[in-house]
């Protein structure tokens, strides 16, 4: 994978920067409609999940909550560079929300009557990883990462046997819908003046990285995914055709209109 200089728009193509307002918008009305989602989990209602059950949640949302924990300063602060302030003011509250999913997991923890993990490898990996990287790549590894996670979240909200966890999973699934979304229109901007040999490369590298990722969250979440009616292989299955089709809307067609938030009606 190639790393640009800047991502900036008013790009050679003579295609019009994608305008942020409405994903700055969306964002911004967002708590309201996450908070609508929340009043609908009954935190209080009693447990009934046998011990390794339990336990293979802990497990898993001990991961998420660390992975979802940072404050993507040095993500800002790359996009910063780019000079659209709309564009990082929407995404200063995308990494306002993740910190909200890390609460959510601990929220789900407290429940689980259990603590958090102070650091996992996987995370530390993955934050080396990003460090090291330009805002188009790392924003690629964010899409990668979102997109293979998807179908766990999705499992979780229509499956977990717990109705807490599923009103968890609900209601991060719901924001990590548009969240793909978002990464797709920035990224796809991103990539319109790359030559479609130099997209289709960056595709299969992005292809690696999803298969490991997805790979190690079937593993690593393998418990937990059971426990939804999922069994690792078919999570990776999922995930994968997840990732395929986001990676398909940022890098097939420079052309492509973006896609802009989900309309809240359709959720
Ligand atoms: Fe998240
Ligand atoms: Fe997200």
């Amino acid at each position: 994978m190639t790393e640009p200089l800047s991502m900036n728009p008013g790009t050679a193509t003579g295609l019009k920067p994608v305008a942020f307002d409405s994903w700055l918008e969306h964002f911004r009305n967002n708590p309201a409609h996450q908070k609508e989602i929340e009043s609908l989990i009954e935190w209080n209602q009693p447990s009934s999940l046998d011990g390794p059950t339990r336990r293979a949640f802990v497990r898993s949302f001990q991961r998420f909550e660390l992975g979802e924990s940072g404050d993507g300063k040095r993500l800002l602060a790359k996009a910063a560079l780019e000079g659209d302030a709309t564009y990082l003011a929407a995404l200063e509250l995308l990494v306002h929300e993740e910190q909200k999913h890390s609460a959510l997991f601990r929220r789900g923890l407290d429940r689980l009557e259990a603590p958090s993990l102070e650091a996992h490898w996987s995370d530390a990996v993955f934050t080396v990883l990003r460090r090291t990287l330009g805002l188009r790549t790392e924003l690629g590894l964010f899409l990668i990462a979102e997109s293979v996670a998807m179908g766990y979240f999705t499992a979780l909200a229509e499956r977990a046997p717990d109705p807490v966890l599923r009103g968890i999973g609900r209601r991060i699934a719901t924001d990590e819908q548009d969240h793909i979304r978002f990464q797709i229109d920035r990224l796809h901007q991103g990539f319109r003046d790359t030559p479609r040999a130099g997209r289709m490369l960056i595709g299969l590298g992005w292809g690696v990285i999803a298969g490991g990722a997805a790979a190690v969250l079937a593993v690593d979440h393998g418990p937990a995914l059971r426990a939804c009616g999922l069994s690792p292989a078919r999570y990776w299955r999922q995930a994968m055709g997840e990732f395929r089709r986001a990676a398909r809307l940022v890098l097939a067609n420079p052309g492509a209109e973006p896609l802009g938030p989900l309309a809240k009606d359709v959720r």
